[in-house]
């Protein structure tokens, strides 16, 4: 029996004391983003300098102070990341009128420096365009030049690595990365600089702290699991929120480590969790789908071209993809007060 385990945990990311040094394979994380109103008492919360800047209107102290608060998990997520690790951050840049100015804080620009310093390699990040229906969202003068502003609507997913590419030593591990191996054709998809996703939806009923999830769709995490880790590796989220990134490691057999500081949304989090199984059993079997319509739609002569997978049979576009296995999860159950552990069986 395969099995993966998830953990809950309520506390500011700051302090993961339960995480040991080099144990995680793959962060996968959105922050509070720094200068977007939804979260200026968040930030103000948790550090007095940010309440300060915004009281007394130094916008530019304010974001400083904002980042700084954010630096503190990042020395954290660097301490826990293991040698040859990914990190993939989705943070947007703010905009906002201060003081009658209206500017942009490149949030993105901030992190990619403060990883950097931290010694994570900054690697070919990926531009998330996430477009808006809302009718106002054009900024600025009109149709007068001179006073206008470009429509925002991507966010960025920033990828480092700590040190050099990751080694697969042992049998277990060689075999395990390739049973992993993503299909070609998401390979084009996933590993594109431009991802069109629609954001998700962000209304939340039943958490007494939350209006809104400022949750992001399922299919980024997912995406990314499975480009950056193996199955059995380990995910942590540090600023896990409604646990997208725990639902997406379910479906692909990853355990997974979420923080959140907000106790009554980690609670909305399990709950969502616990009731997911046949969330997590539709993801490799959309996978499977999908490969079926590529494959039907093919030409006679690239069909001829393919190798067939081992495992299940069916055909696939390169070697690569021989072994490719998916695994389908069976079933949940309770692991201590706060966490999860889910059982799988070979996809038949
Ligand atoms: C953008 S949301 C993450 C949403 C998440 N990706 C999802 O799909 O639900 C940021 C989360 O960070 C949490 N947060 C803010 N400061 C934190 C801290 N110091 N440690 C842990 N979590 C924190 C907030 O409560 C919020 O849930």
């Amino acid at each position: 029996m395969i099995t993966s385990s998830f953990q809950f945990t309520h506390a500011a990311a700051q302090h993961m004391a339960a995480v040991p040094d080099g144990s995680v394979d793959l962060i996968v994380t959105s922050p509070p983003y720094p200068m977007v109103e939804m979260w200026d008492d968040c930030f103000s919360r948790q550090s007095g300098a940010v309440a300060a800047a915004m009281e007394a209107g130094d916008w530019d102290g304010a974001f400083e102070q904002m980042h700084r608060v954010l630096d503190g998990v990042w020395d954290e997520c660097c301490r826990v990341l293991r040698q040859g690790g990914f990190a993939c951050i989705n943070i947007g840049d703010a905009t906002r009128s201060c003081g009658g100015t209206f500017r942009l804080f490149s949030n993105h620009a901030r992190i990619l420096r403060a990883l950097e310093e931290r010694g994570l390699f900054c690697l070919p990040d990926i531009h998330w365009r996430k477009p808006s229906n809302a009718p106002s969202k054009f900024m600025g003068s009109g149709m007068y030049p001179a006073g206008a502003y470009v429509t925002y609507e991507h966010e960025y997913i920033l990828i480092f690595r700590k040190g050099g590419k990751r080694v697969f030593r042992t049998r277990d591990e060689v075999e395990r990365r390739r049973e992993s191996a993503y299909f070609w054709e998401e390979r084009n998809t996933w590993f594109s600089d431009l991802w069109e996703i629609n954001g998700a939806p962000q209304a939340l009923k039943n958490c007494p702290s939350r209006a809104r999830s400022a949750a992001f769709p399922l299919e980024v995490p997912y995406r990314l699991v499975n480009m950056y880790s193996a199955y059995g590796d380990t995910v942590l989220d540090p600023f896990g929120g409604l646990g997208t990134t725990a639902l997406a490691c379910a479906g692909a057999m990853r355990s997974c480590r979420i923080y959140d500081a907000d106790a009554a949304l980690l609670r909305c989090a399990r709950d969502l969790f616990a009731h997911s199984l046949p969330l997590f059993q539709a993801l490799p079997r959309q996978r499977l789908e999908r490969h079926q319509a590529f494959l039907s739609a093919l030409d006679p002569q690239a069909r001829e071209r393919c190798y067939q997978n081992l495992p299940h049979g069916f055909l696939v576009k390169t070697q690569q993809e021989r072994q490719l296995r998916l695994y389908r999860p069976q079933s949940i159950a309770p692991l201590g007060a706060e966490g999860f552990t889910l059982s799988y069986a070979p996809w038949e």
